[in-house]
């Protein structure tokens, strides 16, 4: 992965975006994150998604998802643990867009043809789109507001990977400039998020697209006192905020603005459906109630069934920094989760 990247680095004149960094140390072929064949999610990994916790993540979202009558689309199903957990909820047309060829083996071993891998996005959609912990690792543009004006961070390599600083220009210094934060400031701008909900917004005739990931509207994504940015990395469930430290073994991820990609999907002609916390939105689609149908006497099931509520729900845990955004065309409903 070094040698990659002092290669690339190289042949971009001693410099590269942070954007082309997070690129390669996640998905560049062989050597990237997402492409290699370390654990990722899981308890032998280094992150846990909720689906990931157990089946009652998907187990409510199948109450939402049971009202729209729409073939699936799952952006970046991870080990597939969602997918399984809808399958057996639901008779439902599962299709998955996925980056990763070796996730992407994984969920072929999980679920059969019960699902089947689109290699490209359909010109056409109807239907509901899911994308749970995709977006955070959509590779993002590093910006600082300084003194001397607002500056692009890239990376350069001398002794080690590097942060080094540039003047910001075209469609990145535009949207850092409608962006009023107090210098020195530093955060990201996910333009490569933008474009995939634009895109994916543009295909959608009618259905449904629900983001699900941690993340704030844009007033509080730029909030004075967030001044270092929202980078983080996953390395053996340790969080730390070093995206130099492990390249291609680690998961680097950035929060998601929820404003940008409701912005990205209106100019589409999408409507905003819903957006509200985790928490919200999974009480909202019957949490109590699946849980309701556990065996509350048998301690050995119910126990580990609380535990898995307990973070999926409480504001310390996923329940208020996870959100749920949901945009779409021709769904005349109000959406379950956010009644
Ligand atoms: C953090 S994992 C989440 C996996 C799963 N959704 C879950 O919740 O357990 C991110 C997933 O998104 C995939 N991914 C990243 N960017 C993608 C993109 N642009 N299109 C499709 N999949 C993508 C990764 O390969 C991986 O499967």
């Amino acid at each position: 992965m070094l040698a990659r990247l002092r290669d690339e680095i190289g042949r971009s004149g001693g410099w590269i975006s942070f954007a082309r960094y997070m690129e390669i140390a996640l998905y560049e072929p062989g050597v990237g994150y997402y492409a290699g064949g370390a654990p990722k999610l899981g308890a032998a990994g280094d992150f846990v998604t909720a689906p990931e916790l157990g089946s009652l993540f998907g187990r409510t979202l199948a109450r939402q998802l049971k009202d729209l009558p729409y073939p699936i689309l799952e952006f970046g199903a991870g080990s597939g643990a969602l997918a399984h957990t809808l399958l057996s909820q639901m008779e439902v047309e599962y299709s998955i867009v996925e980056t990763s060829p070796e996730l992407a083996a994984r969920q072929k071993e999980r679920l059969g043809n019960r699902a089947r891998r689109l290699d490209r996005l359909p010109e056409r959609i109807r239907g509901v789109v899911i994308a749970n912990e995709v977006v955070d690792a959509m590779p993002v543009h590093a910006v600082a507001w300084r003194a001397e004006g607002i500056m692009q961070r890239g990376v350069t390599f001398d002794d080690g990977l590097r942060w080094s600083e540039r003047p910001a220009g075209g469609a990145l210094l535009e949207e850092a400039k409608a962006i009023d934060v107090p210098a020195p400031y530093e955060s990201e701008i996910g333009l490569i998020a933008r474009a995939w909900m634009k895109e994916l917004a543009q295909r959608l005739e009618e259905g449904v697209i629900l983001v699900i990931d941690y993340g704030f509207p844009r007033h509080e994504y730029y909030h004075p006192q967030r001044s270092m940015g929202t980078l983080m990395c996953h390395y053996r469930h340790r969080a730390h905020g070093d995206p130099f430290a492990h390249p291609g073994e680690q998961d680097i991820t950035a929060h998601v603005d929820f404003s940008a990609l409701a912005d990205a999907a209106s100019e589409a002609g999408l409507e905003v459906l819903g957006y509200a916390t985790q928490a919200q939105f999974l009480v909202k689609c019957g949490i109590t109630e699946v849980l309701s149908e556990a065996n509350i006497e048998n301690a050995l099931h119910y126990a580990p069934l609380a535990a898995e509520a307990q973070k999926l729900l409480s504001p310390a845990e996923m329940g208020e920094l996870f959100k749920v955004l949901a945009v779409g065309r021709g769904v005349r409903e109000p959406l379950l989760g956010f009644q």
